[in-house]
């Protein structure tokens, strides 16, 4: 059954579902959709999870990641632990279309495509960013009164507390983390784009399932596109959105088929558990979401009313 075009996103999507949903009123594709989407998302300063003013890792620096499905074949680009480039999502689709015979450039590789690419350079920790990181790295501000640049006497006070956190994990205040965006356009492609700075003070380095096909990010358009947000580790450990997309296969509803791989994830020991939400958006336009924790919500446009409504996820 064929659907008029929809375009949802994860919660703190609002930054830019409107304008992609703008575009596929205007007859734009998906892909242009999605990534404009995110674009605007990772230029939302007030937004520590994604882009310029993303949380760092535990020396100070973000580390980006961002992926791009496409659905009708099953194309897929992405970057991983991309520093000093605001738009990974852009940088992640230059790679779905001009390196089909990679998927995942990470780290330096990742900077060297950008640059060849003519994506500009831009410093993407904020004021802001900066001080939530000295605030929750640095135990006690007046034990390095005086030193406040990150190279500094106090470093290995400094990378040891780093390090506790790392262990620790403390989760941050929402709500947090990536976002997600996925969008039918109405020539019937189905596409799904995921962006993150990933898990605040991560070891440097680390990749989460947001680079990853199958994990943070999947998408077939015989079926529907899922994508997750939270505790990459877990929905890495599950494959998480390309189980949303099988249970759609099978016959499930989306609601059913996201709640389904959150009680499989729920199954699994962690001692840094965290929240895990998953959306999923059919081929034909059926939408759900579902969490652990009741109150999530997800965005959703309808283009033709060109409207955003907040949507309850199902509570596992
Ligand atoms: N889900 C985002 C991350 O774990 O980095």
């Amino acid at each position: 059954m064929a659907s008029s075009p929809i375009i949802i996103g994860s919660e703190r999507s609002e930054a830019g579902l409107l304008e992609g949903a703008r575009l596929l009123a205007e007859g734009a594709t998906a892909l242009d959709a999605v990534e404009m989407a995110l674009q605007l998302c990772e230029d939302n300063r007030a937004d520590h999870y994604v882009g310029t003013g993303g949380l760092p890792n535990a020396r100070g620096e973000v580390e980006l990641d961002a992926s791009i499905m496409v659905g009708s074949s099953r194309a897929f680009g992405a970057v991983g632990g991309l520093k000093n480039f605001p738009h990974p999502i852009s940088v992640a689709r230059r790679v779905l279309e001009v390196l089909p015979q990679h998927c995942l450039l990470v780290g330096e590789g990742a900077e060297l495509f950008a640059e060849e690419q003519g994506f500009t350079r831009a410093e993407l920790l904020t004021e802001e960013s900066r001080e939530m990181f000295r605030e929750a790295l640095i135990p006690s501000r007046e034990s390095v009164e005086g030193e406040r640049t990150l190279a500094a006497p106090g470093d290995d006070i400094y990378r040891q507390a780093a390090l506790d956190l790392v262990k620790r994990f403390r989760p941050h205040d929402g709500p947090w983390g990536t976002i997600n965006v996925l969008a039918l356009d109405e020539y019937g492609e189905l596409v799904v784009g995921v962006s993150t700075s990933g898990y605040p003070w991560k070891y440097p380095g680390r990749v989460g399932d947001s680079a990853l096909p199958g994990a943070g990010n999947y998408c077939d358009a015989r079926f529907g596109g899922s994508a997750c947000t939270g505790r990459g580790e877990m929905s890495m450990r599950v494959t998480g959105a390309r189980q949303v997309v099988d249970a759609l296969a099978r016959g499930l509803s989306p609601e059913e088929a996201c709640r389904e791989m959150l009680a499989d994830a729920a199954t699994l020991p962690d001692k840094f558990r965290a929240e895990l939400r998953v959306l999923c958006l059919t081929a034909d336009g059926r939408h759900g979401g579902a969490a652990g924790q009741t109150g999530s919500t997800y965005n959703v446009v309808d283009v033709r009313k060109g409207e955003l409504e907040v949507r309850a996820r199902v509570v596992l």
